[in-house]
């Protein structure tokens, strides 16, 4: 078949739900659907958070769709029949965990302003909680994206039930979300810091960090793929952050991470054409990694990066080590990056000390995700 999601279809056309195709590689006739489906989720993002830097791409929907091993996938699509073939206006995706929440489902659905308000949003919504029941779980999970605040501050707003963090009602998403019975259970906070970071100031937090520090911890840094030599100690760290992580009122537990789910990341980003540096921290009397924070890449979004996972294990806290791993991490990230222009980072807003270095860092809020969970 030869289609092209790019195809303008009209607004008013009618539109069907189908399973996309799942082709073999992006240069096949069937890849029409991933970039259908990674345009729309940047078109609903660019027109509910003011900015697409969050959306999928092509080749990261093929390479997480032939990586079913620890999350299942499920897909569908709304599209428009165009005389260049079907377009794509609507993405319905859903994941669940295969080793851990068993009772678990996590949903998300996008359609492009275009075709919104037609009930496509709703028929996705659908796809997935009769998906999810038919795999027998129980409990839904949907995050929904929102930019910024807006200046004046207006309309309604929600908080969850532990408290912190609020979004605004009327956001499409969430209207839908409450539609669906799904209530507020945590606010996470997107949060940006332009680039670049004056090098003077990397060097002063990373003074500061060491004078608290001292000589007990060396620092090393690593770009894919994560060397043998700390791989276990590297998956027990991503552990302890999926255990200890402040979660709110959400009901999910920790997924597992072991050296095996390390190698299979590694694989899956150099697939995706990705790239990372991590920096971590050695305690030198042990040998033991206590703390870590990784940044990562794709070359076909050349402006921005994205911070991933930053954790200092319980026993080695208060020492400065998150400021000095993350301070190490973007001076090594500006070396590798030089023409970046912004970093992201995501924090529940119930973590005030992991807040607390992005704020001195000097990240600025750049809007978040309210995560609604309810029965099935
Ligand atoms: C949320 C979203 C998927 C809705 O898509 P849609 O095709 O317009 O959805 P529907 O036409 O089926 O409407 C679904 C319900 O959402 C609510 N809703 C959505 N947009 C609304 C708006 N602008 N004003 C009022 N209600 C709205 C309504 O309750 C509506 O039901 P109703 O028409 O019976 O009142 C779409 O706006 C979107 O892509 N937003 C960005 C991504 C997102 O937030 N996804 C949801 C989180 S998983």
């Amino acid at each position: 078949m030869t289609t092209s999601s790019a195809v303008p279809a009209p607004a008013t056309s009618a539109w069907r739900l189908m399973t996309p195709p799942h082709p073999d590689s992006l240069d096949d006739a069937d890849a029409w659907a991933y970039r259908g489906i990674a345009e729309t989720h940047a078109a609903a993002e660019a027109a509910d958070t003011g900015n697409a830097d969050g959306a999928p791409t092509p080749i990261g929907i093929l390479v997480g769709m032939n990586n079913q091993k620890y999350l299942r996938k499920l897909r569908q699509v709304a599209v428009v029949d165009t005389p260049a073939g079907p377009q794509v206006v609507g993405s319905g995706f859903m994941f669940l965990h295969v080793r851990s929440n068993p009772e678990l489902a996590f949903g998300v659905v996008a359609v492009r302003p275009e075709h919104r308000r037609q009930g496509i949003g709703s028929a996705l919504a659908q796809w997935i909680q009769d998906t999810a029941r038919a795999e027998g779980r129980t409990t839904l999970l949907a995050p929904v994206d929102f930019g910024p605040r807006p200046e004046d501050g207006t309309g309604e707003t929600l908080t969850p039930a532990s408290g912190t963090g609020e979004v605004a009602a009327d956001l499409p998403g969430v209207r839908l979300a409450r539609k669906l019975g799904l209530t507020l259970q945590l606010v996470e906070r997107r949060s940006r810091i332009d680039l670049p970071v004056l090098p003077e100031a990397i060097s002063r937090f990373e003074a500061e960090a060491r004078a608290v520090a001292g000589d007990a911890y060396r620092v090393h840094t690593w770009t894919a793929p994560t060397p043998e030599e700390w791989i276990e100690q590297y998956a027990a760290l991503e552990q302890a952050l999926a255990d200890d992580e402040p979660r709110g009122g959400l009901e999910v537990e920790s997924d597992v991470w072991d050296a095996e789910r390390i190698r299979g990341e590694d694989a899956t980003i150099a697939a995706k054409g990705d790239r990372y540096v991590v920096t971590a921290a050695e305690h030198v009397a042990t040998g033991e990694l206590v703390a870590m924070t990784m940044l990562q890449w794709s070359d076909d979004k050349p402006e921005h990066t994205n911070q991933q996972s930053t954790v200092v294990l319980k026993a080695h806290r208060g020492h400065r080590l998150g400021m000095l791993v993350k301070a190490v991490n973007l001076r090594e990230h500006a070396l590798l990056r030089p023409a970046a222009r912004r970093i992201y980072t995501w924090n529940n807003e119930e973590n005030p000390h992991m807040l607390a270095i992005n704020i001195a860092l000097g990240f600025v809020p750049a809007g978040g995700s309210a995560d609604f969970q309810g029965p099935l």
